[in-house]
């Protein structure tokens, strides 16, 4: 079960209880999702107060995540920081900032829930589905408060997986959710998280919070109209280690469901997208 209380630092180690795993398919389907949720990102980093010369840090950047977004918003004079728990993921984040000539950002390898970054440092603090994906989400929420200055914002894109449309229906989609409830939140992960956002922010002391939510339609040969099995793919291992499944099946699942995903008249909508954003009080 998801937990919510504001209490000590997880000692844990942060990769060895993330939901989606490490691996080089999952990092390049991170890869691609810079850019499918670009318009989602950009609309989330219209609703705050960003400016040229700014400091912002996205947590849990992955191997891109909104790093150009932010750079191109704090440009010129503004500092960027991407950070993230997985090694691979920090090589590939720096190796793209690198080659960008992306020179006021840097990328780190630190742990969301406790950064040892100095508090109040930052204009902007940014996790983009990340919240969904760890078991303690009120843990990063405070962090990401303590980095926040004083009249800072906060803000967050994270799914809400109950409503998904996957229309003509088949029975190999019923048995992809079957897993995923599983897998997913095996170690306290919450795919339900989106609507929670709102009321998480407030708990964390956040005030003038607002919440949006985005639903996107992906037409055949969309890169995302494959996740619900692109994230089964990633968390295969964890699937086998469960017992839940045996590899023949998994095998014969994964080209059942692509096999429907290339059929055009089947509507792919796989989950709800929630913006939320919120701002630490200034000091009185
Ligand atoms: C679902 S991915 C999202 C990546 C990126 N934000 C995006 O939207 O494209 C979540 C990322 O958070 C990282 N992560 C998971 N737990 C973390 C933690 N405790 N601290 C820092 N990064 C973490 C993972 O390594 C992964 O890169």
């Amino acid at each position: 079960m998801p937990q919510d209380t504001i209490h000590a630092h997880a000692v844990v180690d942060p990769n060895a209880v993330y939901s989606l795993g490490s691996s080089p398919g999952e990092s390049q389907r991170l890869k691609r999702q810079a850019d499918e949720l670009a318009l989602e990102s950009e609309t989330l980093l219209d609703r705050v107060r960003l400016r040229p010369g700014d400091s912002a840090i996205d947590l849990g950047c992955g191997p891109r995540g909104i790093i150009e977004l932010l750079h191109d918003r704090v440009s010129p004079r503004g500092r960027v920081v991407g950070l993230d728990s997985d090694p691979a993921h920090v090589a590939m984040a720096s190796e793209l900032v690198a080659s960008a000539g992306l020179d006021d950002v840097e990328v780190v390898q630190a742990d969301a829930r406790c950064t040892a970054l100095p508090a109040g440092s930052f204009d902007l603090v940014h996790a983009r589905t990340l919240l969904a994906t760890v078991p303690q989400p009120m843990q990063v929420l405070a962090e990401m408060v303590r980095l926040t200055r004083p009249g800072g914002w906060v803000a967050s894109l994270e799914p809400d997986a109950e409503h998904s449309i996957y229309y003509p229906h088949h029975k190999a989609f019923d048995r992809l959710r079957e897993l995923f409830v599983v897998a997913f939140p095996r170690n306290g992960a919450d795919p339900l998280i989106g609507r929670r956002l709102g009321q998480l922010y407030r708990l964390a002391g956040l005030e003038d919070v607002g919440l949006e939510a985005r639903a996107a339609v992906y037409p055949p040969g969309h890169s995302r109209r494959t996740i619900a099995a692109d994230l089964l793919r990633a968390m295969r291992p964890q699937l086998l280690a469960l017992g839940a499944a045996d590899e023949a099946e998994l095998d014969s699942l994964d080209a059942a469901i692509r096999k429907h995903l290339d059929d055009p008249d089947l509507v792919v909508m796989p989950n709800l997208m929630f913006l939320a954003w919120g701002r630490k009080p200034s000091v009185r």
